[in-house]
């Protein structure tokens, strides 16, 4: 049913067509110059394809201009021809166009004029318009067109050109090629009148062609006849394999042109490159309109740049022209090489400073036990340390400095150590007067170990015996004589202590003791114990060959079994 309307209307609409109703298209004039041929084509840009049928007729002439090739004025095709133009041909001309769909009428108002060409009897009449208006760009070159429209039966050849009266031969200035001629760097004496000629040869009859053309010189408009790429500029372009690019060509252009812009890879549209992966896209162009060019933007997308788009040229193309990007491997960074060695190094010696500062007793404690050898000491020296300690008034304070100096010190340092101390209060010959004990014996010290208790600064035995002053008067003064000062408890307050001893504890500091007082056997390893040993002297060793055995595991907690007391001192 709906294909037979369908039908119907398709077969009625020609009919109905026929029937007369044609559309009007604009009248468009031709002022020509009398004497040449002359001749125009009957077009409608919509009804260019296939077979048309086309009638001329002069208004209001209804009759068609004749077919007949013969006569001067007669159809031939789709065109009506003039062979050559006369005066009383002014008019309107009219011509229908119909296909099998449409049906124009278009009209054609003639105007023929007389013109004198290079005739000097005529010069003072007033110039009657040229046919055709051309331009010339200033300052560059440019080309001017010899319209010869004519149908094929028309042949056409030996064309010329002339300013004014004069016939422009080829040279430095003009290149004449086909229908154009060119103008070299084109200056204001360029403008003016020309003239193009032709011989037209139409079924063995020779006719001239005249056009005559009135040029005039023109500023170029704005300079950019052919689009420029401001952006890429043959540039490459450092980017990371996997990230993401996204690359903008920026072209300006005239508002004429009506150029291709993309992106192509070897030629190729990226799009149809990628077409299957579209890892490599082209953007959706935009343009922005100024004065009188317009400025386009089309992107091209790298959703993931490959190694294999290294070292490829990725084109964009603006008409003629081109400009093109590469890819290239980011260059590696010395400097953020050398800022991050450093920062290593630096971070390096912090952590070994820190590790040292929190292991130094261990490590200068086990280098000790490693390298050093139980030699005997090179000084003349026959203790490692002299012990000070208070005597205390108060019963249980005297009790626990003395468990400390007496029991606990050399239980480690002695018997499990195998240093020497001289205690006084132990090791003195009887009778001996005391100032001369301290005097003789600290000489033949290394060190001085000095046992400080919070109430031993309120003691006058410092003051009244002079046992400390000598003491640490013959330390001060003594070159190398270290003095190891252990609290015994927490000592709030030094103010109220001999100078000697704030002097002491300001300058090499104190260790202070955490234990109790029971005669529990001790461990040289724990912290107290290393550092102490870490600020007496070189470990001894006892000369005798059956404690080289242990050698190597020195202060050891069980096994410190030599007896260092009495049979060194009197050795
Ligand atoms: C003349 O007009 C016909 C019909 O409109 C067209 O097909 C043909 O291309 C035209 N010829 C020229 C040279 O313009
Ligand atoms: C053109 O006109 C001829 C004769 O009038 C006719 O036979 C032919 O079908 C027409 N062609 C078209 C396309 O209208
Ligand atoms: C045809 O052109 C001439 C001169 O250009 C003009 O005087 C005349 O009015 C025009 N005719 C029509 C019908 O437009
Ligand atoms: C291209 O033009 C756009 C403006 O449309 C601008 O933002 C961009 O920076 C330009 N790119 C380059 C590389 O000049
Ligand atoms: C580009 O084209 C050339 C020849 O047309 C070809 O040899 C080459 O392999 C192509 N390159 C790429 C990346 O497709
Ligand atoms: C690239 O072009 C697309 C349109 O195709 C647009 O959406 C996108 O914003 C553009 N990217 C940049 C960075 O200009
Ligand atoms: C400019 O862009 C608009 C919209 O994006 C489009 O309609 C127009 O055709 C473009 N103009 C030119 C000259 O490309
Ligand atoms: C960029 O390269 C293209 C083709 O290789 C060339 O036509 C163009 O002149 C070059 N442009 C620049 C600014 O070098």
């Amino acid at each position: 049913m709906l294909s037979l309307m369908l039908c119907g209307v398709s077969l009625a609409l020609p009919l109905f067509v026929k029937a007369g109703t044609c559309k009007d298209a604009d009248m468009h004039p031709e002022v020509i110059s009398e004497g040449r041929p002359f001749a125009i084509n009957c077009t409608y840009p919509s009804v260019t394809n296939g077979a048309v049928n086309v009638t001329w007729h002069k208004v209001p002439n209804q009759s068609p201009v004749s077919k007949n090739r013969q006569l001067r004025n007669h159809q031939d095709r789709t065109w009506i021809l003039f062979l050559p133009l006369e005066e009383g041909d002014s008019g309107i001309y009219q011509c229908v166009i119909r296909d099998g769909h449409s049906c124009y009428r278009i009209a054609v108002n003639v105007t023929v004029f007389r013109k004198h060409w290079c005739d000097s009897s005529t010069e003072s009449r007033i110039s009657p318009p040229n046919e055709y208006q051309q331009f010339l760009p200033m300052g560059k070159s440019g080309s001017l067109t010899c319209y010869l429209d004519f149908p094929d039966s028309c042949v056409l050849d030996s064309i010329k050109w002339y300013k004014g009266c004069e016939e422009l031969k080829a040279g430095k200035q003009y290149i004449l090629s086909g229908r154009k001629l060119f103008v070299n760097s084109v200056a204001a004496e360029d403008g003016g009148s020309y003239a193009c000629t032709a011989r037209l040869t139409h079924l063995g009859r020779e006719f001239t062609v005249r056009n005559y053309i009135s040029v005039s010189i023109k500023e170029p408009a704005s300079g950019l006849r052919i689009p420029h790429i401001s952006y890429p500029k043959n540039n490459t372009i450092e980017v990371q394999p996997g990230s993401t690019l996204i690359v903008d060509c920026n072209i300006t252009d005239t508002k004429e042109n009506t150029n291709l812009r993309c992106w192509r890879i070897n030629g190729t549209l990226v799009d149809d490159y990628y077409s299957d992966s579209r890892r490599i896209q082209e953007g959706i162009e935009t343009n922005v309109s100024l004065k009188d060019h317009i400025f386009y933007t089309v992107n091209i997308t790298f959703l993931e740049v490959k190694m294999e788009d290294y070292g490829l040229l990725f084109m964009c193309h603006a008409g003629v022209s081109t400009a093109y990007i590469m890819l290239k491997l980011p260059a590696p960074d010395f400097r953020a090489y050398l800022i991050g060695g450093l920062m290593a190094f630096l971070l390096l010696a912090v952590s070994l400073l820190c590790v040292y500062n929190s292991f130094k007793i261990d490590i200068v404690l086990w280098y000790r036990s490693t390298f050093y050898t139980a030699q005997p000491p090179e000084d003349e020296k026959l203790y490692d340390a002299y012990v000070l300690y208070p005597k205390c008034p108060t019963e249980s304070q005297g009790r626990d400095v003395d468990t400390m100096a007496l029991r606990i010190l050399p239980e480690v340092l002695e018997k499990q150590c195998g240093y020497k101390l001289f205690i006084f209060g132990r090791d003195e010959v009887p009778g001996q007067a005391v100032a001369n004990v301290i005097d003789e014996n600290i000489k033949l010290c290394r060190r001085l170990i000095v046992l400080v208790a919070p109430e031993s600064s309120s003691f006058s035995f410092l003051k009244g015996l002079s046992e400390e002053q000598i003491a640490i008067y013959n330390a001060l003064i003594q070159d190398g004589m270290k003095v190891i000062l252990i609290e015994l408890e927490k000592i709030k307050d030094y103010s109220t202590m001999p100078e000697s001893i704030q002097y002491i504890r300001q300058k090499h500091g104190a260790i202070r003791w955490h234990g109790d007082f029971t005669e529990r056997s001790q461990c040289a390893k724990t912290k107290f114990w290393k550092k102490v040993r870490y600020h007496m002297p070189c470990r001894r060793y006892p000369p005798s060959s059956s404690v080289q055995l242990l050698r190597h595991t020195p202060c050891n907690c069980t096994a410190a079994k030599w007896d260092a007391a009495t049979g060194f001192i009197s050795s």
